[in-house]
């Protein structure tokens, strides 16, 4: 388990962790049902403000403790180690989102091998072509959704130097390549303008409390909190590593990419009269439209767009389940390899489920509603609100602050420890106490 990233591996494996189909997927549709800017100032400051500090927080478990996150919890506790351990549990999150992330992935691959032949050139037959492949075609979405699955699991078989670090290394910057690529295409449409002006200037009256709630589960979301996710990775970190940095990086990163999407996904909509609320679809649904309608510039870009996408969704799937593969190996001496078997049946299960529970008159439901949905909101607005909330509660009431401390004190100033810690101690679990219940009422 020594295997450690190197300091820019470290980096670009939180990147990578954080920057996935949230910011490029969650993001422009939330902003698009939330009436754009000023949803986007309310994302930016709870990353700014709870975010941030959580991530220093699970950043610094995660170097003092070298181990997953049920034993950090259990190890680092001054007091109570048997039974903070179990915040640990909330890793199951991982695998959870990864069942669906997986299934999403299969949709991105199909989209991109489609770029060439067949893009519906009117919205009508975009959706009836979404819905048809999502409904009916349960055999082309096992292929691609395999595809996907031994792609993710093949990366984490070879370990977090020769896998992880270095898929990371490649796939962000390429990523960035082509999103960059299609954000100058998009300048020189005609809804550019429009798209700047609905994303940067504010419509406070757009703003209700929903959008609070909505904003900060998405910050959670796309810093990849909440499930010790990020706890295992800095397990690896070298000591040559600054937190302070890495966070900050990350989350400007994420916000810059965030925007980037936005920029670009309404550009296309603008463009085309489309319009910005229409949900989880707007990716699948409005953008292939509109690449259809654009010739073989189109196509280029639905391919470029998508295969970006893609990469970006590989870096993110992976530290979903590196926390459950590392417990199995630490609590029950399995290699990586056995560890990694049982976590992927565990998705594949899950997934496939998914897969069926999107057919045309599937009884495969809970309470009315399709197992993806039903396993995002369980992670998203339970397991990884509750994850954040033990962490900060863990380091008020049970690490050893000195410790911490003393770990701060190398890389900031004592002011900015006493506001992280104020943030931890005060306004993070009281803010994600209220996404909490807002979850369950
Ligand atoms: N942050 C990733 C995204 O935005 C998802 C993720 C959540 C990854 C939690 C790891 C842990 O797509």
């Amino acid at each position: 388990m020594g295997e450690q990233f190197s300091k820019i591996g470290f980096v670009l494996a939180v990147a990578g962790s954080a920057i996935g189909l949230g910011a490029c997927w969650k993001v422009p549709y939330i902003i698009g049902e939330n009436g754009g800017s000023a949803f986007i100032i309310l994302y930016f400051a709870m990353t700014l403000i709870l975010g941030i500090p959580i991530l220093l927080a699970e950043i610094s478990m995660g170097c003092f403790a070298k181990s997953d996150p049920v034993n950090a919890f259990k190890n680092l506790a001054t007091k109570g180690g048997n039974l903070w351990k179990f915040s640990g549990f909330t890793m199951i999150g991982g695998p959870i989102i990864l069942s669906f992330y997986t299934m999403l992935i299969a949709w991105i691959i199909k989209y991109a091998l489609i770029s060439f032949t067949a893009l519906p050139t009117s919205i009508e037959s975009s959706r009836a072509f979404f819905l048809n492949f999502v409904s009916s075609d349960i055999i082309s979405q096992i292929i691609f959704f395999s595809i996907a699955f031994f792609w993710i699991f093949y990366i984490l078989s070879k370990g977090v130097k020769d896998g992880i670090e270095k898929v990371n290394l490649w796939l962000m910057p390429t990523f960035f390549v082509m999103m960059l690529g299609i954000l100058f295409y998009s300048m020189t449409m005609k809804g550019f303008l429009p798209a700047v002006k609905y994303m940067l200037i504010p419509d406070f009256s757009k703003i209700t409390l929903h959008a609070f709630l909505s904003a900060l589960g998405l910050a959670f979301f796309t810093l990849s909190l909440g499930i010790g996710a990020i706890i295992t990775y800095a397990s690896s970190m070298s000591e040559d590593s600054n937190p302070l940095v890495t966070s900050i990086f990350v989350a400007v990163m994420n916000i810059v990419v965030a925007l980037i999407m936005g920029f670009i996904i309404f550009t296309f909509i603008f463009e085309f009269n489309a319009e910005p609320s229409q949900g989880t679809g707007l990716t699948f649904i409005s953008l292939p439209t509109l690449f259809g309608n654009l010739g073989l510039i189109g196509k280029i870009l639905s391919l470029v767009f998508f295969v970006g996408l893609a990469f970006t969704a590989v870096t993110s799937a992976i530290s979903l389940v590196e926390a459950p593969i590392r417990y199995f190996m630490k609590q029950f001496g399995m290699s990586r390899k056995k560890a990694i078997f049982y976590n992927a049946a565990f998705v594949y299960i899950l997934g496939i489920l998914c897969i069926v529970s999107n057919l045309n008159g599937s009884h495969l439901r809970i309470f009315g509603q399709d197992l993806t949905t039903v396993f995002d909101s369980f992670a998203s607005n339970i397991i990884m609100p509750l994850g954040g909330l033990l962490v900060a509660l863990f380091i008020v009431f049970s690490a050893d602050k000195e410790r911490f401390h003393a770990f701060f004190r190398k890389f900031v100033s004592e002011k900015i420890f006493n506001i992280w810690f104020f943030l931890i101690k005060f306004v993070a679990p009281i803010c994600i106490i209220i996404i909490f219940l807002s979850a369950l009422l």
